[in-house]
């Protein structure tokens, strides 16, 4: 056994670099490798070797070890997982660079870039400052009124503003105890912690994209630490071994949740350790990827160096490589004709059965973002150009391809409705062959005469066109849509009060599916049942999207009027992940309480109100290089000049 150890160690330590990505266990003994021996073997070697490592992962499960260039003298990047897939922490931060620290942040940025988004923005109003004053008014009227007594406006509102900040403060104090630790530091907020439920499944697990928002909280509150710790921890679980049936997903996947589980120490009966367990899908109900992760970790990191004015997280080594692997695994090609992200299922905060297989919308808005993010942070380097140049690609093909195509509003409806079908030729205009029978009674109906949204996603042949409010919002915020069609998706929505808000914002997509469909689509899903859960249910973690996106329009007051819709029972309700019905008055079926991106994401809605300027972090603005590449790309379309390619034009993703 110990033979074997020796043998894999010295192929590690002459593999360096160009190891990484590479199973060792395999290369050695093939599929049946002696973790357990190993591991010890292995962890006892890595000791003695890398003392310098803070927070160290010790082996198996197939062992994949990576390791990065030094800077400073310290290894940047080290992980292996066990035969359990954890991570094993000696209790010291995994943090193990210079850099800045919370402290030594500068967290004037924010102030700042406040006052510069709202020179820049002269018409975005800090809407909640406004109501503010206004009551600052009221109140020395209740105090100074000529011994008139208040009216009942008055008091109204002076009750209201106690009630917000109450609110508020319990928001803090359940977010706070959301709080995971590892080793002693925070590294992320739990789903929920609800104590009336019985059965936890894994609502006990820090999920990635259910912390975004607890992230941008934080990071608004000044406290920076939590995010810099879950940035750089989930970036070292990016690398794991993670199989399903001896099939591994792409290097680059970030998990969908991970937990911090206490576990004996191995070798000795009277300690525990802690370690990071990670799921990549391979446990989670359904198997489905989370293919949101990895885009979600790149928005974050970039309002992360926004907000706290610390780049030297973004700039290490280990993050750059995080940064590319993701990149490299959205970009490779594959044998897709659209420049869409193709995902299976209940890829993204959709989790489970609900038709959204192909390029759905919320990802390819995900996608966009994160590519303008990552291209703002990669450092420019030889080796980085033909990623950046397919980066560069992709974001015009992107940009085109859903503004045109993912478009529709009554005029657009009206055009499909009179579409000629089974066109052959290369600039025929109903390219993807829809066939107008899709356009469902429920649609001619609903579509306003203002306004317009992004369809929920386009196959050949197919439109779906539910209104998916995620991927709306996040093409707004993203600039994904354009100016107009930004508006118009607001205008929609103001429209749509009483379907997409009602009485608590904000539906997760609209219609419900029902009857047959809802038998084929989500496989008789009784979680997602009509107007439940995923299936038209109401999210109101999806209140600080909505924000942002109203911010960046200039519309707040649009956000605001939802703020207050969901003022009046998240408290109360005690915080529940969602709500059924069709105007969401229960609370959901299976909801859980005390759900943490719930109340993060009210307390990110209230901070952004109160300071438009903050929404800066995470909104992308339209780049003029792209704005030039699009037009020609659209005045050029659709009769394209066909050919074959030139030469330089091919990239090695
Ligand atoms: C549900 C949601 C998913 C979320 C998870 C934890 O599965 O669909 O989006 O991340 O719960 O809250």
């Amino acid at each position: 056994m110990m033979a074997t150890a020796e043998v894999a160690l010295q192929l590690y330590d002459a593999a360096g670099p160009q190891f990484w990505g590479s199973n060792i266990g395999y290369r050695i003994s093939g599929s049946s490798f002696p973790c357990r021996s190993f591991e010890r073997c292995r962890k006892k070697r890595v000791l003695k070797s890398m003392k310098s490592l803070k927070c160290l992962s010790s082996s198996c499960r197939g062992i994949r070890i990576h390791q990065f260039p030094c800077i400073n003298g310290v290894s940047h990047r080290y992980a292996a997982t066990d035969k359990f897939g954890l991570s094993h922490c000696k209790c010291q931060s995994a943090d193990n660079v210079g850099g800045l620290t919370a402290e030594s942040g500068n967290g004037t940025w924010f102030v700042d870039n406040a006052k510069d988004f709202n020179s820049t923005n002269g018409n975005v109003r800090n809407f909640l400052e406004l109501g503010a004053v206004k009551e600052l008014k009221h109140d020395k009227e209740l105090h100074h009124s000529n011994g008139n007594p208040p009216s009942y406006k008055t008091i109204q509102d002076g009750m209201n503003k106690g009630k917000s900040s109450f609110i508020e403060n319990e928001a803090w104090e359940l977010l706070q105890e959301s709080v995971a630790y590892y080793c002693g530091s925070p590294v992320g907020t739990i789903a929920a912690k609800d104590p009336t439920s019985s059965s936890v499944l894994n609502y006990d697990q820090v999920f990635i994209r259910d912390f975004i928002p607890s992230g941008i909280a934080f990071l608004l509150k000044g406290e920076y630490d939590i995010v810099r710790n879950f940035i750089l921890h989930t970036l070292q679980l990016q690398s794991w071994e993670k199989t399903m049936d001896c099939h591994s997903p792409g290097q680059g996947l970030m998990p969908a949740s991970f937990k911090v589980r206490t576990v004996p120490l191995d070798g000795d009966d009277t300690a525990t350790e802690e370690v990071l367990d990670p799921d990549f899908g391979e446990a989670a109900i359904g198997r489905v990827a989370p293919v949101d992760s990895g885009l979600w970790w790149i928005i974050l990191l970039r309002a992360y160096g926004k907000c706290s004015g610390d780049l030297s997280v973004q700039e290490r080594i280990d993050v750059q490589t995080g940064i590319k692997m993701i990149l490299r695994l959205c970009l490779a090609d594959g044998f897709d004709m659209f420049p869409t992200l193709l995902v299976t299922d209940g890829s993204c905060m959709i989790d489970r059965r609900m038709g959204i297989h192909g390029h759905p919308l919320e990802i390819q808005a995900l996608f966009y973002s994160a590519l303008l993010c990552a291209r703002e942070m990669l450092a420019p380097e030889d080796g980085s150009a033909d990623l950046l140049r397919a980066l560069n690609n992709r974001l015009i093909a992107l940009s085109f391809h859903i503004r045109e195509y993912y478009w529709t509003d009554m005029k657009k409806l009206n055009e499909i409705y009179r579409y000629k079908t089974e066109e052959y030729s290369y600039d025929a205009v109903n390219k993807f062959n829809i066939y107008p029978d899709q356009i469902s009674p429920w649609l001619v109906g609903w579509m306003p005469n203002k306004g317009g949204y992004l369809i929920g996603n386009l196959q050949p042949a197919h439109m779906d066109f539910r209104f998916f409010s995620l991927g709306n919002l996040w093409s707004i915020v993203s600039n994904l849509a354009t100016t107009d069609q930004s508006h118009a998706i607001l205008d929609l929505i103001e429209a749509k009060w009483a379907d997409l808000v009602a009485d608590m914002p904000f539906k997760i997509c609209y219609p419900a599916l029902d009857g047959q469909e809802w038998q084929i689509i989500t496989g008789c899903d009784p979680k997602n049942t009509p107007w439940s859960y995923h299936n038209g249910g109401s999210w109101p973690t999806l209140l600080w999207q909505l924000t942002v996106a109203c911010i960046k329009m200039n519309r707040p007051e649009i956000a605001a009027k939802a703020v207050e819709v969901a003022e009046k029972r998240l408290s109360r309700d005690k915080w529940p992940e969602y709500y059924d019905t069709k105007r969401g008055r229960f609370i959901g079926k299976q909801s859980r309480l005390f759900q943490t991106w719930s109340i993060a994401g009210y307390l990110v809605a209230k901070l952004l109100l109160a300071n438009p300027g903050a929404a800066k972090i995470l909104i992308t603005e339209e780049d003029s290089e792209l704005i030039n590449a699009l037009s020609c790309a659209i005045s050029s379309s659709p009769r394209r000049k066909r050919g074959p390619k030139p030469s330089q034009k091919t990239y090695i993703v």
